[in-house]
């Protein structure tokens, strides 16, 4: 009876695994690796393998920092399993030989090599000294967007100062806010003096984030206050500033729609990877809704989207949909491990996943990508 009741259950869990880190043969290719040594920056083969390096060599509390969801960590898994509920719709007989030259855009008139940023994340620290720097250089070096953390290990003048003779590189700073106007005044002064172009306010989290899996090792949110923020503060924010402000945290499309209304130039679809309300929707699920329910938003402002993205098809879909350039977080600051060298590599495999994915998905050209490549009807029993 004990037996059968264990072959159920494990017959169970096989029929629906949750893969963190899906099995693509890396434990057996690199299975000589020492716990606590990284492996050769050339036997990694995509971005989830970051995550088993980092695993392999931070300590367990800087690693579950960066790793941690919140709470059972619905969301978080949701993030990563969503774009799998979706499948995509290829055409075939398409001449895609110039798909490559397709990829750069432009992120608020800012012209970058991909449509594809470096998500703000705090603490660059714990995976390597020279923390935000790295990020700087690699971001600089492809010619992609990042967005620096606020709750950075590095100052916010120390990471502009990371830009050496890319001075044009550009970057948004993200913020959390007081409702102190005397300091608000003096971060964006600091901001706009270091030659950010935007400025990146998290929405998401006016409270503490619920983070069971930090909390064992005392690695929580580096934003634990409550934190007042109103579209009558935004108003007020944006008279301290030249620079936009772009809400990042949009979770409905009530919100989406009141971004626009009130002026915003553009905004983040983004539940903070999982990390601060669990339950809360993936952004693919978010820009469905948007682009089921007002799909002009997205040719009224840029959307922007993050969480879970992992994979050149995870990006095409978020731009199927309308979604302008889609950010990545854990992957970049796990490839923080390598330093430069790991930040450029993750970027160049991701630039190159779009770019043949694309191909394969019978776009001619990322720019008229649209929600036809993707069957909206979620297939998957599992989750619908
Ligand atoms: C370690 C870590 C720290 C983060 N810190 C911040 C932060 O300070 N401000 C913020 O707006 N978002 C923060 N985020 C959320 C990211 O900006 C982004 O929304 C999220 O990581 C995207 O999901 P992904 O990690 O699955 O790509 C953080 C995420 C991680 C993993
Ligand atoms: C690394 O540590 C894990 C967990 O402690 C252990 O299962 C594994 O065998 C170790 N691997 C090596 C190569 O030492
Ligand atoms: C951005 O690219 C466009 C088209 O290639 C070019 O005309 C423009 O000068 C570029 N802008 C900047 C700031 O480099
Ligand atoms: C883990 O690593 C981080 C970053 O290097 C360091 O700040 C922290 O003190 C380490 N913690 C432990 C318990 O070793
Ligand atoms: C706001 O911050 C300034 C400078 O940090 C401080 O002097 C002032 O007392 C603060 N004001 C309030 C109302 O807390
Ligand atoms: C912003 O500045 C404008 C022009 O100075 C002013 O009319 C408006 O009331 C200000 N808005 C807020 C919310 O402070």
């Amino acid at each position: 009876m004990r037996s059968s009741l264990l072959a159920f259950a494990t017959v169970a869990l096989a029929a629906r695994p949750f893969l963190n880190e899906p099995d693509t043969g890396i434990d057996e290719a690199l299975a000589s690796v020492a716990n606590g040594t990284l492996p050769d920056l050339e036997s990694l083969v995509g971005l989830p393998d970051f995550e088993w390096a980092a695993r392999h060599s931070m300590n367990i509390s800087a690693y579950t920092y960066y790793r941690n969801g919140a709470a059972g960590e619905w969301s978080y898994r949701n993030n990563l399993e969503v774009f799998q509920r979706f499948r995509l719709r290829p055409r075939v007989m398409v001449d895609i030989t110039n798909i490559e030259s397709t990829l750069p855009t432009t992120i608020l008139g800012h012209n970058f090599s991909a449509p594809f940023f470096i998500s703000p994340c705090a603490r660059a620290g714990y995976a390597h000294p020279d923390a935000e720097t790295n990020l700087v250089k690699g971001a600089g070096a492809e010619n992609i967007l990042y967005m620096p953390a606020l709750y950075a290990s590095k100052t916010i003048e120390e990471i502009a100062a990371a830009k050496g003779n890319n001075s044009a590189q550009v970057l948004f700073q993200q913020v959390y806010l007081t409702d102190n106007d005397t300091d608000t005044k003096a971060l964006f002064a600091r901001i706009e003096k270091s030659g950010s172009k935007a400025i990146i306010m998290t929405v998401d989290s006016a409270a503490d984030g619920n983070r069971h899996r930090a909390k064992r090792y005392g690695v929580g949110s580096a934003d634990s206050s409550y934190s007042y923020l109103t579209w009558d503060l935004y108003h007020k924010l944006s008279n301290m500033t030249t620079l936009p402000i772009i809400p990042k945290g949009i979770q409905t499309v009530e919100d989406a729609r009141l971004a626009v209304e009130n002026g915003v130039k553009a905004f983040m679809i983004s539940n903070h990877g999982g990390r601060q309300l669990d339950t809360t929707p993936s952004s693919l699920e978010v820009a469905l809704e948007i682009h089921n329910e007002d799909p002009e938003i997205f040719k009224k402002v840029e959307v922007y989207a993050d969480g879970g993205v992992r994979y050149g098809a995870d990006v095409l879909k978020l731009l199927a949909l309308g979604v302008k350039a889609v950010g990545v977080g854990r992957p970049f600051m796990f490839s923080n491990v390598y330093g430069v060298d790991g930040v450029k590599k993750a970027i160049e495999l991701l630039k190159h996943e779009v770019a043949i994915d694309a191909a394969n998905l019978g776009v001619a050209d990322l720019k008229k990508i649209g929600p036809q490549y993707v069957d909206w009807r979620s297939t998957n029993a599992w989750f619908s």
